[in-house]
């Protein structure tokens, strides 16, 4: 059949078809991403997920830092990474449980002092940011960074292919 013609009536055209391709890949990609999701946020510890929260914010800060007309924002940002990471210093890592049982309470204790050191840099940002210091901010962010990076390398289990800190 010539390629300009109409298909016959009652049937769905090559286009029509594809459209319909397209709508069932599309329900089935987010039916997948949805599981994951659900799957990523069932598979965390209680403690993961107070850090997940502390991620969300901390890159929120990390985009706006330069930014001053965004300090208010920031500042709302910072509320909530240091509401988590208060919660999150009364929880045990998960790693705890790999370490013998003698040394059990030392590492819970050089834990909670490494989450101390982030809880009392945090109260350093906001005093920046709030004297509109957005160069400094900026500065002490770096530092929460290899609080972040030095933290995981010390008290969280190494997940498979993940490089030292992540
Ligand atoms: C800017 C600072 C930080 C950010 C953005 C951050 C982010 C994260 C993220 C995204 C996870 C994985 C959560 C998951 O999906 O399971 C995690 C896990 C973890 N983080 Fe942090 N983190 C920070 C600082 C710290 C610090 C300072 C410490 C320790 C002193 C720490 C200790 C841990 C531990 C132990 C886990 C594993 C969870 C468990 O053992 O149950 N983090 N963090």
């Amino acid at each position: 059949m010539p390629r300009d013609l109409p298909p016959p009536s009652g049937h769905a055209s090559t286009m029509q078809l594809r459209v319909r391709q397209l709508g069932a890949l599309c329900v089935l990609a987010l039916a997948l991403t949805q599981a994951a999701f659900r799957f990523q946020d069932d598979e965390k510890t209680p403690l993961g997920k107070k850090m997940a929260a502390i991620n969300t914010a901390f890159k929120a800060v990390g985009r706006q830092i330069d930014d001053p007309t965004k300090n208010a924002s920031t500042l709302k940002q910072l509320d909530v990474i240091e509401t988590n990471a208060k919660e999150a210093m009364a929880l045990d890592p998960e790693k705890k449980g790999q370490v013998p049982a003698a040394q059990q309470a030392k590492f819970v204790a050089d834990y909670k002092a490494g989450m101390k050191v982030f809880l009392d840099t945090v109260t350093k940002l906001r005093t920046a940011v709030k004297a509109g210091n957005n160069a400094e901010a900026s500065k002490i962010i770096d530092t929460m960074k290899d609080q972040q990076r030095d933290g995981h390398k010390e008290f969280r289990i190494r997940k498979a292919g993940a490089p030292p800190g992540l």
